[in-house]
């Protein structure tokens, strides 16, 4: 059954009325802010530099951290390779579309990225959401212990020991919207794409990460504070700085 998801299943849009063409308003980009803005750091795009070639090259899961702390400018440098806006486009019928750094289909975005904070210079521990269209982060008010990403994790306990966990949220109806039956799939392939630029941006910070599958929804959703329906948990990575490859 579950191998249907894996399947195109483009043509039940041929019968399918998605709530755009129905005239439903277009749901937000993002969510409201909580608190107030966090703004981040510049990042020149010359900062963080290594050749695409190496980066490819070089890309590896790696599961185990050193006890050292990421720089904010560093995390500002992942946040925007996974999720930063490239271009804002005003919409006739009103709201607005973006255009990040990784693609999605449709230019939906249905995936949010959240970060639970451990040990970054500038940036008190706790979880956080990018806000893409002011490039800041909104804290959530809630602040994860290291022992309670482990669990979230199933015990991977090289999760609670990074810097930042990078946690993928679905917000599916971003993506139903418009695409309906075939959203989850879509969802999906964005996750896998959202993580991948991490995996290629760590290279050019001296950290490493690893894309995390095996997590406990519900353990998961409660941490974040989601509701488990209309946004909840779907792809994680640990982040913390690796020893050099030769050292
Ligand atoms: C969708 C997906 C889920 C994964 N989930 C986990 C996980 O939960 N725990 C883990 O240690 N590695 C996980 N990995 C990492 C894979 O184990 C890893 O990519 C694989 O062993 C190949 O190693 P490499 O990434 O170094 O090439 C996952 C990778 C992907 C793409």
């Amino acid at each position: 059954m579950s191998r249907d998801l894996l399947r195109s299943g483009w043509k039940a849009l041929e019968s399918f009325t998605s709530d755009q063409s129905r005239g439903v308003p277009m749901p937000e980009v993002q969510p409201m802010f909580h608190g107030e803005p966090i703004v981040l750091p510049d990042t020149r795009p010359d900062s963080f530099s290594v050749s695409l070639g190496d980066a490819v090259a070089r890309r590896a899961s790696r599961r185990a951290f050193l006890p050292e702390p990421l720089e904010l400018a560093e995390l500002a440098f992942l946040l925007r390779s996974v999720s930063g806006v490239r271009q804002v486009i005003k919409r006739q019928g009103g709201g607005v579309v973006t255009l990040r750094a990784a693609p999605s289909a449709g230019a939906r975005h249905p995936l949010d990225t959240l970060i639970a904070v451990f040990d970054v210079n500038g940036l008190k521990p706790g979880l956080y959401r990018y806000m893409p269209l002011n490039d800041s982060l909104d804290f959530t008010g809630r602040v994860p212990s290291p022992a309670e990403m482990t669990s979230a994790c199933l015990g991977q306990e090289f999760c609670g020991s990074s810097s930042v966990v990078f946690i993928w949220t679905a917000v599916p109806y971003r993506t139903e919207w418009r695409y309906g039956p075939v959203s989850s799939k879509l969802i999906a392939l964005d996750a896998g794409h959202a993580c991948q630029n991490l995996y290629l941006a760590v290279e050019a910070t001296g950290a490493g990460t690893c894309a995390i599958g095996a997590y406990d929804q519900e353990l998961s959703d409660a941490m974040c504070g989601l509701d488990g329906t209309d946004e909840f948990v779907v792809y994680m990575a640990p982040v913390g700085k690796v020893r050099k490859a030769g050292s």
